[in-house]
């Protein structure tokens, strides 16, 4: 098992840069092999999700050649295999293969994902939607099997703007007999980021980013070129992290209007954050305007946020919320800011912290990737040392954590026990 010692309260100086976005990447590698010649993709983050997929892929016949933060792809030897959970399970994302592989096969075997604990995390928007364009869904003692003689277009509404339908929906469609309407799409820029590699294969999406997506059908797909955009998730965590500890904290590779639900409710609370075409530059204070949260989907203030960012609430001169409405598990890490010194109650979907409150070192254990990440922040501004436990999950969606804090100043020491 691994784990993480933070030595508290040193301010972080210095430059970060943003690495590529886990949750475009783990939707596009599996894209991948819709193409029929090979495929290279750069800012891909070197992270446990991405060599998962990369696994996968290997499994199923591609040959896959990964340098830092590119990869290049031939799908042409892939065969059409049953993926089995020791695969699938790794992470949820497993299931874009789902949505590929019908889409190139017209046939799919896969066991169920995995995933973080957050919630029931259902997938029946992703199954509404190839039954939709034609496919027979069975089940077999914990496995798919996703059938279709035919693929047609179809129209199809999503009840929730589902970020994981809305991407598996496009990737089996694209290669469909006419047209599909994604209705109530997600709106998400990892979304865009997909649909775009899609085009740069010769495939035809119209209206990614709005809640209208129109696909026609196309006969091929061929291999490109494809930059992942940086990660808006990670970009906001250490921005987060500036603002508790940063002296002059650059955060560059940024994308500033993906994490402006965060940067504005940021300028609100009173923070001294300077704004530039790719980066941004913040400096931390002392106390904190306090405000409430309510996570949405895009462009809303985004639910992978909401854990780093219940951190800086304990710098904030009185009552604050954060209301949860995407995930019905997602304050796991509440106990253990609490056990750090947090003032905190919860009920149901909706928590309240009072402030302000100075946060001790403790022993804590990480029970998904942004309870981990909130983790690592409470223990940047701790008096004495955090060990943090199963850090395994934060190393799944983090590029070079450790790295990149040391590099501007944090005392922080991954260990294997
Ligand atoms: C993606 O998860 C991200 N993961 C999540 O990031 C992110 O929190 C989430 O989108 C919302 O932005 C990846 O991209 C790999 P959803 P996804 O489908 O696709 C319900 C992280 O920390 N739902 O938009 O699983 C679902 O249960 C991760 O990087 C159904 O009911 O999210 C949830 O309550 C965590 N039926 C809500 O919709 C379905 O068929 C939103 O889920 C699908 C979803």
């Amino acid at each position: 098992m691994k784990m993480i010692n933070i030595e508290g309260n040193h301010d972080l100086s210095g430059t970060i840069k943003i690495s590529g976005a886990k949750n475009s990447s783990v939707a596009i590698l599996p894209a991948s092999i819709l193409a029929s010649t090979d495929v290279t993709i750069c800012n891909i983050p070197e992270i446990t999700d991405t060599d998962a997929l990369c696994e996968i892929l290997e499994y199923l016949g591609a040959d896959v050649r990964r340098a830092s933060e590119s990869v290049v792809i031939t799908p042409s030897t892939i065969e059409n295999k049953f993926i089995p959970e020791k695969y699938s399970k790794k992470l949820r994302a497993s299931y874009y293969f789902m949505g590929a592989l019908l889409g190139k096969f017209k046939h799919v075997e896969i066991s169920l994902p995995g995933g973080c604990s957050i919630g029931a995390r259902p997938i029946n928007l992703h199954l509404k939607g190839f039954e939709s364009l034609g496919a027979k869904i069975t089940m077999e003692e914990e496995k798919y099997i996703v059938h279709a003689e035919e693929l047609k277009g179809a129209n199809i509404y999503l009840d929730i703007a589902s970020v994981g339908a809305t991407i598996n929906i496009m990737l089996a469609a694209v290669l469909a007999k006419g047209k599909t309407i994604i209705d109530n799409a997600a709106k998400e820029p990892e979304i865009v980021n997909v649909a775009t590699f899609l085009n740069n294969m010769g495939a035809k999406i119209t209206g990614a980013g709005t809640s209208q997506i129109r696909i026609m059908g196309v006969e091929e797909l061929k291999g490109c070129f494809h930059e992942i955009i940086p990660d808006r998730i990670e970009a906001g965590t250490y921005t987060i992290i500036g603002a508790l500890v940063g002296n002059n904290l650059k955060i560059y590779n940024i994308i500033p209007e993906h994490i402006e639900a965060l940067t504005s409710k940021l300028q609100e609370m009173g923070a001294d954050i300077e704004i530039g075409s790719d980066y941004l530059i913040i400096n931390k204070k002392e106390e904190y305007l306090p405000t409430n949260i309510k996570t949405l989907v895009y462009p809303g203030f985004p639910t992978d946020l909401q854990q780093p960012f219940s951190v800086l609430l304990s710098r904030c001169n009185g009552i604050s919320t954060i209301e949860e409405t995407i995930f019905e598990n997602r304050f796991m890490h509440l106990p253990e800011l609490k056990k750090m010194g947090m003032k905190i109650t919860k009920e149901k979907t909706k928590a309240t912290f009072f402030g302000k409150c100075n946060l001790k070192g403790n022993e804590v254990v990480a029970t998904d990737l942004r309870a981990g990440a909130a983790l690592i922040v409470a223990a940047l501004i701790a008096e004495g040392t955090t060990t943090i436990k199963n850090v395994e999950h934060i190393l799944r969606g983090y590029e070079g954590i450790i790295e990149k804090l040391k590099d501007v100043g944090a005392k922080i020491e991954l260990k294997e026990i």
